[in-house]
């Protein structure tokens, strides 16, 4: 792999910006200075750093969007703006996708990433992974639609399974819902089966990875990847607790 390359996929910064500071001397290779952006280095095996910090090599990228509403979750679109492109050129790397889908009048935590496998443990319905939302509704809830969402929803050809729905004291047109399936529209579809409508919802967390409140609706950063592995945590435990 090129040396900018590298250096571009791990974040040190754009693939222009990367050149300029192999160029001024500040990044060695196995101890040596190089100079050269488009050196062919083995990026498991060379040691790379940057001001004599060494720069890990990360087979995998883990983002954090906190997705905008007006916004599709798709990597390309030739008419509406995607999560892709709210990316800044330093993040972007080939075979970046969503893992999971928001609608686009939902906001919240939407990760991407470039590991197949991750995302598919991720989405598999036996992962058991739980996605906590806030929802405003139309109308207010109450303990029936608490206790048809703990029961599972059967409405139709729809069929959820059980659910953890928390209501605010104070506003109980304000909700917070925990689930652990990802079908279609499923927090819209489950209100609507109790007779009210979600008019905003934002996804808060993701496992026990909750969304950053340092980002602005719009911005990303990398993950760690003992954060992006927070998705699969406690999940057993959750569950128990909550059923
Ligand atoms: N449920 C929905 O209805 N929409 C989303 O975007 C996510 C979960």
């Amino acid at each position: 792999m090129r040396l900018d390359k590298f250096l571009a996929n791990e974040n040190i910064g754009s693939r222009k910006a990367v050149g300029l500071l192999v160029r001024s001397g500040a990044v060695t290779v196995n101890g040596q200075a190089v100079r050269k952006a488009d050196l062919q280095i083995d990026a498991q095996a060379d040691c790379v750093c940057v001001n004599g910090t060494p720069v890990r090599y990360n087979a995998h990228v883990y983002i954090m969007l906190h997705k905008p509403a007006g916004v599709l979750t798709a990597t390309r679109d030739s008419r509406a703006q995607t999560v892709l492109d709210l990316l800044p050129p330093a993040m972007r790397r080939r075979g970046l996708f969503p893992a999971g889908r928001l609608d686009k009048d939902t906001t919240g935590l939407l990760i991407l990433t470039d590991d197949g496998d991750y995302a598919h443990r991720m989405l598999a319905p036996k992962s058991h992974v739980i996605k906590r939302y806030e929802a405003v509704l139309d109308l207010p809830a109450d303990g029936a639609d608490q206790a048809r969402f703990a029961a599972g929803i059967q409405s139709g050809d729809d069929c959820f399974a059980p659910a953890r729905l928390e209501i605010c004291e104070a506003d109980p047109h304000i909700v917070w819902v925990e689930i652990r399936e990802g079908k279609f529209h499923q927090v819209k579809r489950m209100f609507r089966a109790c007779g009210k409508n979600v008019t905003a919802l934002k996804r808060l967390s993701i496992g026990t990875l909750p969304l950053d409140a340092a980002l602005r609706p719009g911005e990303a950063r990398v993950l760690s990847e003992k954060e992006a592995m927070l998705v699969f945590a406690g999940k057993a435990e959750q569950i128990r607790r909550k059923e």
